[in-house]
């Protein structure tokens, strides 16, 4: 039932299934050949731009494709044009809108190869990654088309005297730029623009730079699906040359943004200097901490501490960075942990059997160097994982793992492969708690304990977004566990979740007299 309330997630690809994956690697291997072009997309039409070369993160004599990127002229037609095309699109019906998002979910489905193809070459994500941040797209998709039809199909009917009736209704604001981040090229661009859309408002979308291509095949199958090229254009470029650009601009209606926290900042001051008062919707970094106590399933926390600190090459805003470990059992579970990491394998995100890929660039790469340099000086280096000999050139970090005595010596998100460990003692367990709190940061985080009153009383003193108790700490998923944070971490509302679209929109109530 596409067009009901009735909403299932995708089912995704069964990784299980060995003949399934060997026919994907065999279509990927094919695919990683073929060379990409993408530019801005106004209007429908394909636009050109100053061309840049994207190179595989993984190997970077492998050049994936040229992105046209975007200059003023480019942009203000874009705003033009979403801002024109405005009026229609928020009085479009809203099942034919719902419509248009169900038909992209099946249409990214369809397409999944192909976008996974992209995404392994340009974003440096894993097969697994990859086929998940498809997975969790068409999921954005489907779970919005149903709110939307929930919310903006038909007036809220509220109570009120005999002799009166009384409505709400949602609508869209206006032109909302849809600012993403690299890490979900697929996921999180394609979930910021559908929010945007089923709420009734006309989009301006800026990728990030690195992903460019990906989010441009994401945007062909958006029209495909039927939105019209209007209402959602594309300004692929540099951020810090077009985003003034945008950002000062008068018809901007609303801002959804993930990336730094930095940026989000300099984002809100420019939003300031508007006349109206420019929502932002801010989904930022996060300084995540898993705690366990002394009665914690060693094994299970080992392996959803791996997975939560190195899966995408903790490339993931919800990533592990800071494991708390009680001194009774610190050394063993340390142990068990390099055990872990001995068995990861690091190489071509585009071979199925990769845990660990590259980083993204080589700003991220020095980066980590430089905060794994800096921790010498003050902190143990417990074990790096050996690179193998023979990788190609690429921008490999090793997943690391760091001593140090107390959060205070992390001043500073750290975006990659790299997990910390404190070590505390049982009876300072509100410190920790007060310690993660003071961090300022509120995104996810882990808790490993058998005693249900110990998890209770963190989960309620934390000021987290998202928390997990006795599992891993990332892949959240579309309307079961609604994502995003509070604090430094993010403005809410939650992504998936059931008040997303209404940021996205203006409320009005309608009193009538009978
Ligand atoms: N939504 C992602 C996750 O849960 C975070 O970036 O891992």
């Amino acid at each position: 039932d596409l067009f009901g309330k009735e909403r299932r997630n995708s089912e995704g690809f069964n990784l299980a299934d060995t003949e399934q994956l060997y026919s994907l690697q065999k279509s990927l291997d094919e695919l990683s050949g073929l060379s990409h072009h993408a530019g801005p997309l106004i209007n429908g039409k394909c636009l050109s731009g100053s061309e840049r070369v994207i190179v595989n993160p993984a190997n970077h004599s492998h050049k994936v494709g040229t992105v046209a990127f975007c200059g003023a002229d480019t942009v203000a037609d874009a705003l033009d044009t979403a801002s024109e095309a405005f009026d229609a699109w928020r009085s479009t019906n809203v099942q034919k809108r719902a419509r248009y998002l169900n038909n992209a979910a099946d249409l990214l489905e369809y397409n999944r190869t192909e976008l996974v193809s992209l995404c392994v070459s340009e974003g440096s994500r894993t097969i697994k990654d990859a086929l998940a941040d498809v997975r969790e797209a068409v999921d954005f998709c489907r779970y919005y088309a149903a709110r939307t039809l929930e919310l903006f199909d038909r007036p809220m009917a509220l109570p009120g005297p005999c002799g009166e009736d009384n409505f709400l209704a949602y609508y869209g604001r206006g032109v909302f730029l849809c600012i993403s981040p690299w890490n979900f090229p697929i996921a999180i661009f394609t979930g910021q623009i559908a929010a945007a859309l089923a709420a009734g408002n006309t989009v301006v979308a800026k990728p990030a730079e690195a992903t460019s291509l990906t989010a441009a095949a994401c945007v062909k199958l958006l029209h495909q699906a039927g939105i019209p090229g209007p209402v959602l254009n594309f300004v692929p470029g540099i951020g810090s040359e077009i985003g003034p650009l945008l950002l000062r601009d008068p018809r901007i209606a609303g801002v959804a943004f993930t990336g730094s926290t930095e940026t989000a900042r300099s984002i809100n001051r420019q939003l300031a200097e508007h006349a109206d008062i420019v929502p932002l919707i801010a989904e930022t970094g996060g300084q995540n901490a898993m705690i366990a106590d002394t009665s914690a399933h060693k094994e299970q926390l080992v392996l959803d501490a791996v997975q939560s600190a190195f899966n995408s090459a903790g490339q993931r805003c919800s990533a592990l960075r800071v494991l708390f470990l009680p001194h009774e059992t610190a050394d063993k579970v340390i142990e068990l942990l390099i055990g872990a990491m001995q068995q990861l394998t690091i190489g071509d995100p585009g071979h199925y059997a990769t845990d660990i890929g590259p980083v993204i660039d080589r700003k991220a790469l020095d980066k980590l160097n430089t905060h794994v340099e800096a921790m010498r000086q003050h902190a143990g280096i417990l074990f790096q994982s050996p690179l193998p000999h023979e990788l190609p050139d690429g921008t490999y970090f090793p997943p690391t793992l760091i001593e140090i005595d107390s959060l205070a010596q992390l001043t500073e998100e750290v975006f990659g492969p790299i997990l910390h460990i404190v070590r505390y003692s049982s009876n300072t367990l509100e410190q920790v708690i007060d310690d993660i709190n003071a961090t300022g940061y509120g995104l996810t985080l882990g808790i490993h304990s058998r005693i249900n009153a110990t998890a209770r009383k963190i989960q309620q003193q934390a000021k987290v977004g998202n928390l997990y108790i006795n599992r891993n700490m990332i892949g959240a998923t579309v309307g079961v566990q609604p994502f995003g944070g509070m604090g430094l971490s993010g403005t809410g509302p939650k992504a998936g979740g059931p008040d997303y679209l209404k940021r996205f929109s203006v409320e009005q109530t309608v009193t009538i007299n009978t």
